[in-house]
């Protein structure tokens, strides 16, 4: 069967830390997997903008021997002239995996349905998988182990990284705590999904209104724009909402005083984050971006290990 990468609860709590482990030694030596050596190719579309998902595919897929195929918005047949089950058809007989940034999750689900090789959400309206990799690979550097450490995620926690960061963390274990105003809580469904995990992993759920409570002695802070791509119209009204929820530096002094702060980027320094906090010492911003790529090769190379 092949495997894909669709939600963060694809990989269980075993093999997300197989894939972190994975992550760290091909940060440590860049060039030690090779599983697309040929060049075998990887199709990587894009229906939004965006520079690090797009670096970090284009990098890491050449990086284990193999050649991306960028697509951007507009320059292909999916989904305006083909089908989405016609074009997983076509590639699974051209390439060796399948990457999509894209609107709908179902999108996603049809492609992986009807394709025969990996595919790998790169960002959808409802999760960023890839994204929380690298943000656990980041916690764990500075941190050490991920099981029992808290994590705090202000702002808009109905949104694709609200929705990962209650899967991606509880699946190791940590106690995830979102905070959020009332109307932008996360949905139901993952909430319960994501309770179920942190059951098996001895992690925990919590939802919050109150972001000072909700940052209480966290180990890490967490935010991310207040308008995602698609909410562009929403933009004047989303910033009188979420404007409770900046991370300032008074936020931040509810956390441990060595808590970290992370932002999958890109960052407004007029909205969600101060940039006291975003340029501050405790900002860990940087290594979680480069680690974009060390933790999407790690899953390429452990998808294509199963494939
Ligand atoms: N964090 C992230 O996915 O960035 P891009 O939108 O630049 O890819
Ligand atoms: N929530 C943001 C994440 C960007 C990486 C968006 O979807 O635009």
């Amino acid at each position: 069967m092949t495997r894909h990468f669709l939600r963060d609860d694809d990989l269980s709590p075993a093999e997300q830390r197989e894939v972190l482990r994975l992550a760290a030694e091909l940060k440590r030596e860049p060039f030690s997997r090779r599983p697309l050596e040929g060049p075998r190719s990887a199709a990587v579309f894009f229906d939004k903008t965006s520079t690090r998902t797009r670096f970090s595919f284009a990098a890491g897929v050449a990086e284990l021997g193999g050649n991306p195929i960028i697509v951007n918005p507009g320059e292909a047949q999916l989904g305006v002239k083909e089908s989405i089950s016609d074009t997983a058809r076509v590639l699974s007989r051209m390439v060796s995996l399948i990457v999509w940034r894209t609107f709908a999750h179902s999108g996603l689900e049809e492609m992986a349905a009807h394709a025969t090789v990996p595919v790998i959400n790169s960002l959808s309206d409802d999760f960023h998988p890839c994204q929380i990799l690298a943000d656990l690979q980041t916690i764990a550097e500075r941190k050490g182990e991920l099981a029992g450490l808290t994590a705090t995620y202000v702002g808009d926690a109905a949104n694709n990284m609200g929705h990962s960061y209650l899967l991606g963390f509880a699946t190791a274990g940590m106690h995830i705590r979102v905070a959020g105003p009332e109307g932008y809580h996360p949905r139901p469904d993952i909430v319960e999904d994501a309770v179920r995990i942190a059951g098996e992993t001895g992690g925990s759920v919590s939802l919050f209104t109150d972001p000072a409570e909700a940052v209480a002695d966290a180990d890490a802070v967490i935010t991310d724009t207040w308008v995602s791509m698609g909410q562009e119209g929403e933009k004047a009204d989303r910033i009188a909402i979420f404007n409770p929820y900046r991370v300032t530096p008074e936020l931040m002094a509810h956390a441990k005083d060595d808590a970290i702060f992370l932002h999958c980027l890109p960052a407004y320094r007029e909205y969600e984050v101060a940039p006291e906090v975003i340029d501050g010492p405790q900002s860990v911003v940087w290594d979680e971006a480069e680690n974009r790529t060390h933790a999407q090769k790690a899953l390429m190379a452990w998808l294509l290990d199963r494939a």
